[in-house]
């Protein structure tokens, strides 16, 4: 059985794929980039709706980190809608705005995978995570509805 916070480095390893052909002179750059739009925003929703409300019950250690996350998530999703809106011919602003999703994602991630889930396993511990990552599973369904199209 997997935990919450393995479920969602799983995630981030299917993103960092995506962003491997995340290039503005790639044909093809529209689906790349819609792709990418849905599983980050799927996989934040993820963390915003049940890897948050876990950690929440800790605010002594976690307060420093969930109001930065969530800021974050709003930035990075906030970029990517804009993306989608911004015209194939204006390639300069398109590589502008990938250059900072791309710097973005990764500073986010790095916040999660090298303190925020690591110090989640020590103080909630791998039962509840387990048992977190059964309900991330239950209702994975519920993702859709909020999803960009
Ligand atoms: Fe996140
Ligand atoms: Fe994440």
């Amino acid at each position: 059985m997997s935990t919450a916070t393995e479920q969602l480095l799983k995630d981030h390893k299917m993103i960092r794929k995506i962003l491997e052909s995340f290039d503005v002179d790639n044909p093809r750059f529209p689906e790349i980039l819609k792709t990418l739009q849905r599983v980050v925003v799927g996989h934040a929703w993820f963390e915003d709706e049940f890897f948050m409300p876990a950690v929440k019950t800790r605010p002594l250690i976690f307060k420093p980190f969930w109001s930065e996350v969530s800021t974050e998530h709003e930035h990075i999703g906030g970029l990517l809608a804009l993306l989608r809106k911004t015209g194939l011919k204006e390639k300069k602003t398109l590589q502008a705005r990938a250059i900072t999703l791309r710097s973005l994602l990764e500073t986010h991630f790095t916040k999660e995978e090298d303190v925020l889930f690591p110090l989640a396993e020590q103080v909630i511990g791998r039962e509840s995570l387990v048992k977190l990552a059964a309900t991330m599973e239950r209702r994975k369904e519920e993702v859709r509805d909020h999803l960009p199209r």
